[in-house]
C-alpha cells in the first residue's frame, strides 16, 4: 500500500512538472529564448537605434522587423566590389536579390506571426519559403543554417516567439532588383 502511495504521488509530481497541452511551457520558452539569442535573430529582426553609448536594439520593438514608420528610398548603387547596402536599423537590406526587409516575428495576428501555427513556422525554416510553400525567403535570412535545428529546437523558438509582446508593425514587401542602370554602351564609347 505504501509503495502504491509513493507511485501515485510520483506520477502526480511528474504530471505537474509537464505543462498541460496547449499551455505555455516555461522551460520550452526559456530554451527558445536561448536559441533566439545565440541564433542572432535580434540582429536583423529587432531595429537598431542610436543611443549616446552607440547603437543598441530598440527593445520596445523587439523582433518586430523593419519599422513601417521608416520608408526606405532606393538603395544607392553599389560600386564593385562592394555589393550590399544595409539600413541604419539593420532591418533593410539591398543586394543582387533586390531589397528585403526583416519580418515581424511578434505574435501580432495581423502583422506578425500571430496567425501562424507551429507547423507553418517549422515548414518556413525547413523549406526556406514563406509558410513552407510560398515565395522563397530572400537574403540575408540564413534559414539554411537554422533548418539544421531539431524539431524540438524549432518548436522552442516558436514557443518563445509566441510569448513575447505583440508589436503592430506592417513590414513592407520586398522589392525586386532595380533595372540595370543605363551606362555607356559599346556604341557610345
Ligand atoms: C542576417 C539577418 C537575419 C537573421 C540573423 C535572421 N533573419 Fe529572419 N529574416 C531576415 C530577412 C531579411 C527576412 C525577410 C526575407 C524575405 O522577405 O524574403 C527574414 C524572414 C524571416 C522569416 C519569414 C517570415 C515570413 O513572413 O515568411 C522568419 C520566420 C524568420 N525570418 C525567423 C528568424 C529567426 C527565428 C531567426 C533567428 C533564429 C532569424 N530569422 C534570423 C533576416 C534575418
Amino acid at each position: 500500500m505504501k509503495r502504491l502511495v509513493v507511485a501515485v504521488s510520483t506520477l502526480a509530481a511528474l504530471t505537474a512538472s509537464a505543462a498541460a497541452p496547449g499551455k505555455p511551457d516555461p522551460k520550452q520558452i526559456a530554451r527558445g529564448k536561448y536559441l533566439v539569442t545565440i541564433g542572432g535573430c535580434n540582429d536583423c529582426h529587432t531595429p537598431w537605434k542610436k543611443t549616446p553609448e552607440g547603437v543598441a536594439w530598440d527593445m520596445d520593438r523587439m523582433l518586430s522587423g523593419h519599422p513601417d514608420t521608416l520608408p526606405m528610398p532606393a538603395a544607392p548603387l553599389n560600386a564593385e566590389p562592394w555589393g550590399l547596402a544595409f539600413g541604419n536599423t539593420m532591418t533593410a537590406f539591398s543586394g543582387p536579390w533586390g531589397t528585403s526587409f526583416s519580418r515581424n516575428l511578434t505574435p501580432d495576428p495581423e502583422t506578425g506571426l500571430g496567425a501562424w501555427t507551429e507547423r507553418d513556422f517549422i515548414a518556413t525554416i525547413r523549406n526556406g519559403r514563406h509558410l513552407g510553400r510560398g515565395r522563397p525567403l530572400l537574403p540575408p535570412m540564413p534559414w539554411f543554417n537554422y533548418r539544421e535545428a531539431t524539431d524540438d529546437d524549432l518548436r522552442a523558438i516558436f514557443a518563445y516567439l509566441r510569448s513575447i509582446p505583440a508589436v503592430k508593425n506592417r513590414v513592407p514587401d520586398p522589392r525586386p532588383p532595380a533595372a540595370a542602370p543605363a551606362t555607356a554602351s559599346a556604341e557610345t564609347r
